[in-house]
């Protein structure tokens, strides 16, 4: 079997769980006797050389740890044709065979730009927004999610002993996943997402239901694509007698150890990149359906990008009220 030097960079947001998949990518090609190079500050450092050979201590206690060992970055000059062609000239210099990319939709759009150049790239999906359509999860959802339900029980108790309602804004860009998931873990009495819009004004109208039901204490979760808490915060103050504050869990969201879900997602997804590899595959980017790990075409891997259940957020509506 022959030896490869593969490469591995992480892109984008951080998320909980990508330094599990660089572990695994790190210790799979280990074990086939291959080359491991990893690239610092993610397509930054591929244009500039910030590459370290990893061995088997390099990655020794990082499961557990949030974040990311190789740092990322935003590249805006890795999006230029020229920026791309000194990547290319970088991987070249490295004697890379492949190089696996960890992060988000724009990470992947970048793996496109060196697939069409003629690099074997495997992406694996890692971001906490879920907004990645062909693969059920993504790395650090499950992990942004349990942070959110530990901050809603928090804000709670304060809330209840004042008779407040608090609004929580959570990330995800464009996607109200990790709202919709964290308004029925938490719970919350109301979500607003970008898929499923409401009208503000009818969500304020259950607010005041709420209160006159002797409920005084309400929690409502909006996602980042569905507004901002403040601005919510503001409307219910202006048109009901709701006492409400705005919360914005930012960063908070996409730190800390991941959840085992996480940890073992993307164990599988980081090993099965390399073995990918191995098995002759060229750009494949890799995922979970229905439990099981699967690989698409990276070309195909952006061209829908939502996993929004609209099923759920209906369930939610109808458990979530006071009838
Ligand atoms: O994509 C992950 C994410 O955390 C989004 O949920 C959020 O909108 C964005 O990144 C924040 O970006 P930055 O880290 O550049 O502030």
């Amino acid at each position: 079997m022959s030896i490869m030097r593969i490469g591995v960079l992480t892109s984008g947001g951080d998320t909980p769980g990508m330094n599990a998949a660089i572990r695994a990518v790190v210790r799979r090609g280990l074990s086939f006797g291959d080359v491991m190079l990893g690239v610092y500050h993610g397509y930054e450092g591929l244009m500039d050389g910030r590459v370290k050979q990893l061995q088997s201590s390099d990655v020794h206690g990082i499961i557990q740890r949030g974040g990311t060992i190789l740092r990322t970055a935003r590249s805006e000059v890795f999006r230029t044709p020229e920026g791309q062609a000194k990547a290319m000239q970088l991987m070249t210099a490295y004697e890379m065979d492949a190089l696996i990319v960890i992060g988000g939709d724009g990470s992947f759009h970048g793996a496109q730009a060196l697939a069409d150049l003629g690099m074997n790239v495997m992406g694996i999906p890692g971001t906490i927004d879920n907004d990645i359509g062909y693969t059920d999860f993504t790395i650090g959802f499950d992990t942004a999610v349990n942070n959110v339900m530990g901050e809603m029980e928090k804000i709670r108790d304060t809330m209840r002993s004042h008779d407040r309602v608090a609004v929580v804004e959570v990330m995800g860009r464009a996607c109200g996943d990790i709202a919709l998931w964290s308004a029925m873990t938490a719970p919350a009495d109301i979500v607003l997402t970008p898929e499923s819009p409401r009208d503000w004004g009818e969500a304020a109208s259950q607010l005041m239901h709420n209160k006159l039901k002797g409920r005084f204490t309400s929690m409502v979760i909006i996602a980042e694509g569905a507004g901002k808490a403040a601005d919510f915060a503001k409307f219910v103050q202006e048109h009901t007698d709701v006492e409400i504050k705005p919360v914005v869990l930012s960063y908070i969201q996409r730190g800390g150890a991941p959840t085992a879900a996480d940890r073992m997602l993307a164990t599988r997804l980081g090993a099965r990149a390399v073995e990918l590899i191995h098995e002759g595959a060229r750009n494949r980017a890799l995922g979970i359906h229905d439990n099981h790990i699967v690989d698409v075409d990276i070309k195909d891997s952006t061209a829908h990008n939502e996993n929004y259940d609209q099923s759920l957020y209906d369930l939610h509506s109808k458990m979530n009220r006071i009838y």
